[in-house]
Parts: structure tokens; sequence; C-alpha cells
């Protein structure tokens, strides 16, 4: 955008206002997801209820969607026959998605090919309007659009938004209120996840036991997995959603021209299934619906009886949902249970199957060509690429990008759900008052940074990413509260996403636009995570000396600090340089506006020892989801956080053996050694169960224990003069069965490296 057009225009808009507040915030076009392209023009469009809406019969839906819109939101009856309009206007020549909206002083045209083009034309024009249209709170006569010209349309066809509704379960009203928010950001696939171990919430009428008893279990796990002893809430939990109510929710969807795609899990998370169905298991016995968290060894069994079982499940599913895409699920299937099963070894023999990787295989393929028959595909978690993938199936990439790169050059479709960037149930702040949450650590910004296309596929390979997901998987989500504090804001950086092209984005500037969006959230009763006045810190080592420096991202703020232990207020220092650290030191911080505190306390502890801002190489790097602030964060004197092993103090590796080489480039007498490891078993990461010292030429092995809930505490005392070390650490190797991840690589993630 011309900048000084739109400062122009700006003050000329200005000028056109009078001093409402409300109006000012229309002034700058401030729409999530960022439109591709935008340009200010001169002058505004007075929007009064003298205005009409004209619309061609294909634009009935987005045309009517905006006058209820713009009635509702300012209490205004629209003149049907005005000469000053909006008009809708087909274009054929525009993509299925896209549009233009064209606002003059006169007219606002918006030209689509499509009634979901204009739809989007809509919601961008939405975001025009002050946020108390939002509301109904609108109660001026009058308002002001800027003129501008947008031709638009989505990077990837896939834009999605998940929710898992049997680990907890939402309303009706709750869900349609959530399709309501992802329409505005221009989302247009809702994952809707019916079935899991811990509740089947999809009616069922061949098979009442799943409502009647798989909807329910007796009792919830409280407080957090990892806690010693677990707790729970002794309390029947469940419920599930009735067909009328399903078909409403796909009705009211397609409104907003989002699609439904419903997931049935198999063969494993079927616990709850099998709880009602037991003879539909390997062992035939009894089980309830999974009070706890986790992956169970119960699963689907592969003989006939399952698959005319699960045949009559999807006959009634296909009829529901219009969706060309069904979730079959596939993830985290143990195979235990198929391996000491009669029924399943048959299979196998008979089949001419290797093992059971190829058998969850057969499974999968088994139910894909019934599906086909009923003109459905398949998306299946990428766990659907071992043991063969049909060429039709398309793979939802969660444990990284590597299912993505091998399904994509396999010619497959794909839809990107990295869990480093797209697990909305990760924390999203440092903040020790956050909400519990499984883990991990997802802040706005790393969303943002999400780059759908592995740079390892050829344009070729990369027309098969589809686009990406957010998921948001409710084991720690017990309300429709928290699953708005979980989702907003990290879905307007996924939308952004897969909406803009990557030379339209940029953080800085989406942050802005976030804290204005964050109004409109407020107007809509949405409860979302505001950690925009959270501060950023980091250590920068420069030539042997190390400085800390720390951000704010919007517009306007200043940061206040003080080292002295206590909170900051508005007299404390004002951060302008970055702080020297030499000594052990703590800094407390709070972002100001003027002297208004506006976001919580910061709080960051510097540890000073011996290896802090050494030289530190390390033989392989860190996994590129993880990979914090590189190899210096592990000697730059901060701690990671001792519950978001993502944070920028941990670094992770999958699989990998690890070797750690720290340099003094003087003798150093040492006297300890010490580091924690992360051992979040739920998220395959697994402690190394030992430690190899290397200093002066000699090994020493040293095993590891020191247990402190996740957290692993390693500490030696070598006690010698050397110039350098080495640290060797072991991967745990792959996760052996019954354990969490079973024949997955297991995850390192190390902290600290602490010399004395
Ligand atoms: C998954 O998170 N198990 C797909
Ligand atoms: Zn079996």
């Amino acid at each position: 955008m011309n900048i000084k057009k739109l400062l122009a225009s700006c003050l000329f808009l200005l000028g056109l206002l009078s001093c409402k507040k409300e109006q000012e915030v229309a002034i700058l076009p401030q729409i999530i997801p960022q439109p591709n392209q935008l340009e200010i023009t001169e002058g505004a469009f007075e929007l009064n209820p003298t205005i009409g809406i004209k619309s061609p019969t294909l634009f009935l839906g987005s045309s009517n969607y905006l006058k209820a819109f713009i009635e509702k939101g300012a209490s205004w009856e629209l003149n049907s026959s005005s000469e000053r309009e909006i008009e809708f206007v087909e274009n054929k020549n525009l993509s299925a998605e896209g549009y233009q909206l064209n606002v003059t002083p006169n007219r606002i045209v918006i030209k689509a090919a499509t009634d979901q083009g204009a739809f989007y034309a809509v919601q961008s024009l939405r975001q025009l309007l002050p946020v108390s249209f939002e509301n109904g709170n609108f109660n001026d006569s009058r308002t002001i659009i800027p003129c501008l010209e947008i031709i638009d349309e989505p990077r990837f066809q896939y834009r999605g938004m998940h929710l898992d509704v049997s680990r907890h379960m939402f309303p009706v009203s709750f869900i349609k209120s959530y399709i309501d928010a992802l329409a505005l950001l221009k989302i247009n696939k809702f994952h809707w996840h019916l079935t899991d171990d811990q509740g089947w919430r999809i009616e069922i009428k061949k098979f009442p036991k799943l409502q009647g008893e798989a909807a329910f279990r007796d009792k919830t796990l409280k407080g957090h997995y990892n806690d010693e002893p677990v707790q729970y809430q002794n309390e029947r939990y469940g419920g599930f959603y009735s067909q009328e109510e399903i078909r409403e929710v796909v009705a009211y969807a397609k409104e907003r021209h989002i699609t439904v795609i419903p997931e049935i899990e198999m063969p494993g998370h079927a616990q709850a299934a099998l709880s009602a169905y037991p003879e539909l298991g390997c062992t035939g016995n009894s089980i309830e619906t999974a009070t706890t968290w986790g992956v169970f060894e119960d699963i689907f069994c592969s003989k006939d009886e399952t698959f005319e079982f699960l045949e009559g499940v999807l006959d009634e599913v296909v009829e529901l949902f219009p969706s060309e895409y069904i979730h079959i699920g596939g993830d985290e299937a143990p195979k235990t249970r198929w391996k000491a099963c009669e029924n399943c070894q048959k299979r196998i023999q008979e089949e001419g199957l290797k093992e059971e990787f190829e058998l969850q295989s057969y499974f999968i393929k088994r139910i894909e060509k019934y599906l086909s028959l009923k003109g459905k595909r398949i998306i299946g978690w990428d766990e659907i690429i071992e043991g063969g993938l049909s060429p039709n199936s398309t793979v939802m990439s969660w444990r990284g990008f590597e299912g993505a790169i091998t399904a994509a050059k396999q010619g497959n479709d794909v839809v990107m759900t990295p869990s480093s960037h797209c697990y909305f149930d990760y924390y999203q702040s440092e903040g020790s008052n956050e909400p519990t949450a499984i883990g991990g650590f997802l802040p706005l910004e790393k969303v943002y940074s999400l780059e759908p296309i592995p740079e390892e596929l050829d344009e070729m390979d990369s027309k098969h990413i589809l686009g990406a997901q957010g998921n948001l998987w409710t084991e720690y989500i017990p309300n429709s509260k928290q699953v708005e504090y979980m989702v907003f804001p990290r879905i307007l950086a996924l939308s952004e996403v897969v909406w803009t092209q990557p030379e339209s984005k940029n953080y800085k500037e989406f942050v802005q636009r976030v804290e204005h969006f964050h109004k409109r959230l407020d107007a809509l009763g949405i409860h979302y995570a505001n950690h925009l006045y959270d501060i950023e810190g980091g250590l920068i080592v420069d030539e042997g000396k190390s400085v800390y420096e720390m951000k704010t991202l919007t517009n306007g703020k200043i940061i206040k600090y003080t080292l002295d232990g206590s909170s900051p207020n508005k007299e404390s220092l004002t951060y302008g340089q970055p702080i020297p650290f030499s000594k052990d030191m703590e800094i407390h911080a709070a972002v100001f506006r003027g002297d208004e505190k506006v976001g919580s306390d910061f709080h960051q502890k510097l540890w000073s020892h011996k290896a802090v801002g050494k030289h530190i190489e390390l033989n392989v790097s860190p996994h590129k989801a993880y990979q914090g602030s590189g190899a210096n964060g592990l000697v730059n004197g901060i701690w990671g956080s001792s519950t978001r092993y993502g944070d920028k103090e941990w670094l992770g590796f999958w699989g990998d053996d690890l070797e750690i080489m720290i340099n003094f480039e003087e003798e150093t007498d040492i006297d300890s050694v010490s580091t924690r490891f992360y051992d979040g078993q739920g998220q395959w990461i697994y402690a190394p169960t030992e430690v190899i010292f290397e200093a002066n030429g000699k090994q020493i092995t040293y095993p590891v224990n020191g247990s402190e809930g996740v957290l692993i505490n390693f500490k030696i005392e070598p006690k010698i003069r050397t110039t350098s070390f080495k640290l060797i650490v072991p991967n745990y190797g792959t996760i052996p069965e019954g354990k969490q991840g079973a024949g997955n690589k297991a995850w390192t993630f190390i902290d600290e490296i602490v010399v004395k």
C-alpha cells in the first residue's frame, strides 16, 4: 500500500468525521486475514439507513447476511429502493473463493463468481465497520467507510479448524457461535472430532448403545495427567448430538460457506465404542469408556463384524454430512491386541500382509473403498501412511512435517496440522496464571510463522498441500469459554497463514490488527487470550559481553522495569537499552500505555555461571519446530519453563543422539555440570537413561535420575580442569510397546547447561 496516499486519505477522513471515538476506529482498514491486494483511494462512503443493497439471486445468501448485519448492528432499516447502494455484481472471471470490494464515495461494489466469494467480501466489509455493529450497539445515524479497492482470493483451498467434542462436549448453540467466528475469518472447513476413547458423540440409529452407553463415562480426570497421584471428578459425564442437531449444525455451517468434516476414529481411539460393543474388540472383554487421557490398547479388531459395524455407522454418517471428505482417524492405534488376536493374525495371513502395520493399512483401505462407493474421500492422520497409503486418501500431517513430505511426494493430498504450530491445546504464554494445558508452548507468533509448504517439496509436489488447520483437543478444556480462550487469537494467525500470500504477511503489522480485532471479539462476547502486552525477552551475546533485551510489539507502549524484585509501576525505570548481564539478576517488567500498566508482570531470573556466553556446538540441529533460541539458549543463564517444553529455552530433538561441545577457550576449573530433561511421555518426550561426560580424552557414563514430575534433573561433579568438554546424550530410542507413543521415535528435550 502506498503510505503517502494512505496518510492523505486518513487525514481527509478525519476531517469528515465527527469526533466520535467509535468512528475513528473504522478509519484504517484492519482486516484479518489480510487481503492480498488492498489499495486505499480517495474519500469515504457514508453508510446510513438511506442506502440500499442490490443483488442478483446468485448472491442472495451473502447480501441478506450483510443486510441483517447492518440492520441488527445499528437498529436501522435499510432503504431497498435507494440510489446510493451496495451492489453485488457477478464476475465469472474471478476464482470461486475470490472477490473484489470497491468502495467509492457513492457506491460499494462487490464482485464475485460465487456466493462464497461474495460472502468473503462481506466479511471484509464487516471488518471495516465499527465493532459495535457486532452486538447491535452502534447508535449513530451514520458511519464512514474509507474508499478502497480490494482484490482478494485465498492462498489455500483448505482453511480448517477442528474441535474435539469427545474429551469434553459443548452445546449446539456454542458450536454455532464457533462456526460464526470461523466464518468471520474466512475459514471454510470445520473438522468435528466426534468419537474417541472418552465418549461417542454422534447418534447412530442402527447402534443405539453408542448414544446410550458409549456417550458416557463414569468419571473424569481432574488436574493434569502427569500429576501424581492422578485425581478424578467422580461424576458421570457425557452426551451426544442427535441426528437432528447434526443436520442443524451442517446447514448452519453451509450458510456460512463452511463444510463440516466429521471424524469417526478407527481402528484406534475406539474405547468408548468398544465399551458398548466389546465384541468388536480383539479380546471381547468388557471395558469402560475411558476416564483418563492418553492412548489405549483396546482398538477395533479387524474381523468382519467390525467392518459391518463401521459400514453401518458410516452409512448414517454419509447421509448426515454432505462433505466430500470423511475423516477416519487412523492415529495412535497400538498393535498390542492385534498381535495377540487369532482373528487379526488370520487376517494377516489370508491377505498376505507382512505385519500389523500392513493390517492397519488394510483396515483403512477397506474403509476407503467402502466410502468411495458412496462418493466420499477419506482424510486420515499421518499414521495412515504406515503400511502403505492408497492414492486417493488425504493425509493430515500432525507429527511434524515428515508425513506431509512423504505423502505429497507420493502424489497424495495433504492438510498441514503439525502439532508444533497448529495444536491450540498447547500453552500460549509463559505466564504462570495460564489455565492448565496439556503442555507444549505455542505462542501467537509461532502459529503465524507456519509455512504450510515444506521446503523439501518441489513446485509439482507442493500442489498437494491443500492448506492447514488448527486443532483443539479438549482434555484440559472443560467448557466453551475455555475453548474460546485457547482458539482466540491463535486462529487469527492461522487464518492469515492459509489466506494471505507470504509477501503480504508481516507479524508486527498483524499484531496491530489483532489489537484492534480484540475489540471486535469483545463486542462478540468471545473470551480470547490477550498476550499482546506480554514482554518478550532474550539474551544477546556480543564479543563475550551479555545483555538482556526486551520487546513489546504493539505501537504506542513502553516497558518499565525493576531490578530489586519489586513489581514495576509508573515510577520505575523506562526500558531503553538492553540491560548488561554479568552476575545473577532478576528483572521484573511490564508494558505500559503512558502511566497505565496494560500487561501482566513479566519476571525473568538470569543465573550467572561459567558456561554463559561460551562457545557451544551441537552435532545435530534441533528439530526445526523446537529450536528455541538455538544452541546458545543452553548457555544463556536462563532456565526454560517447567511446564512449556516448547519455549525458547528448551531444545527438542526427535530421535537423534545428541553431542554437545562446550568450549571455554582457556583452562577452567569445573566442579559441577547440571541440566535437566523433560519427560512428558504423553507427548512422546522421554528423558535419556544415561549421559556420557567427555573431557581431557576421557569418558565417564552417568545414569540419569532425579525426577520432579516431568522434569528430570541431571547433575554431575567431575571436578576437573579443562578447556572444553562434551556431553553425549543418547536418545531414549524407539518407544516400546505399553508406553505412550509406542513404535515412534522418542523426543529429547534439554534445558540450560549450568557449569560451576
Ligand atoms: C492426534 O493428535 N492424535 C492426531
Ligand atoms: Zn483382532
